[in-house]
């Protein structure tokens, strides 16, 4: 007789550890996702030092481990990731945080500071071995995020974290306490087609809002051509601006090098829709 097959299970969308909403209310923590090369990183260094203009306090988080928002933030990212500093490895069991060491002490001690008193929390980069060598500060960085919620004293902080390329990051819980999403869709249906699958995951298990960013925009065809692959309407279109490769030729951040660019202003319109909705939900 053949054995009945086992019931099958689908794998958990999160880590079955983690809480489902560990986050305050409102939408000034918030994670930037969307296809590869959309302009992820270029828009979600250039919000955090718009918002930090404004005075917010702004924590923000590179999850990518391909370099990018460091440079559109303004830094030199350190070659080791600091929080290599914030674990260690018994002989026997997975890194650990060191004794004390929580989410307060890590924006304090573990983090870089970039210009306008931003500070830069990375999860590590890739190198040839893929992340071998940085596995304990991506342990720290996954430990980490799952308990921002729990300092009070950044409760008032903005939160602008850059998210790896398509919907796997928002969904394997690299980005719990963003209670928004900032889409990135370029005109494109690839691009569009993962902008429709990262909003899903947003609004459905991660219980967030969502703001639709038309990247790239060259018109106004080019934003329509985004709206009918989304099928809804986009909330902020940045266009398509040579400062960027300008700056990014240079090694600049384009907020400082072309503060009044399309870009940079395009960036303030989402910095103003982001405070309005704040201001509704508070
Ligand atoms: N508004 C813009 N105008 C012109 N070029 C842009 C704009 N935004 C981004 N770019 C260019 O597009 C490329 C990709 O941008 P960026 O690195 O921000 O994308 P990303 O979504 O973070 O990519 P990845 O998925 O690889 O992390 C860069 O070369 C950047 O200079
Ligand atoms: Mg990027």
């Amino acid at each position: 007789m053949t054995p009945a097959a086992a019931p099958e299970t689908k794998p958990p969308l999160w880590p079955v550890d983690m809480p489902l909403r560990p986050r305050p209310a409102g939408p000034l923590w918030m994670g930037v996702a969307g296809k590869g090369g959309a302009g992820k990183s270029v828009l979600s260094g250039t919000l955090a030092r718009v918002l930090a203009r404004r005075g917010h306090r702004v924590l923000a988080i590179d999850t990518d481990p391909m370099p990018g928002m460091a440079h559109s933030l303004g830094v030199t990212e350190p070659a080791i990731p600091l929080l290599m500093g914030a674990v260690h490895k018994p002989e026997k069991g997975p890194w650990r945080l060191r004794s004390g060491i929580g989410p307060v002490c890590v924006v304090r001690h573990y983090t870089t500071p970039a210009p306008d008193g931003v500070r830069l929390m990375q999860l590590g980069k890739a190198d040839k071995d893929g992340l071998a060598s940085v596995n304990g500060s991506v342990s720290a960085f996954l430990q980490i995020v799952r308990r921002l919620h729990e300092a009070r004293s950044l409760h008032d902080w903005a939160i602008v974290g850059d998210l790896a390329a398509g919907p796997r990051q928002p969904a394997a819980g690299f980005s719990p306490y963003a209670s928004l999403y900032v889409v990135v869709v370029e005109a494109t249906s690839q691009s569009a087609m993962t902008g429709r699958r990262v909003a899903r995951i947003a609004r459905g298990p991660l219980g967030a809002d969502v703001i639709f960013v038309a990247s790239k925009v060259g018109g106004r065809e080019e934003r329509l051509r985004v709206e009918r692959l989304l099928g809804e309407p986009v909330d902020i279109e940045i266009p398509a601006d040579p400062a960027v490769r300008d700056a990014e030729n240079r090694h600049l951040a384009v907020v400082d090098v072309a503060p009044t660019s399309a870009l940079v202003q395009a960036v303030e319109h989402l910095a103003d829709l982001i405070e309005r909705r704040r201001m509704e939900a508070s």
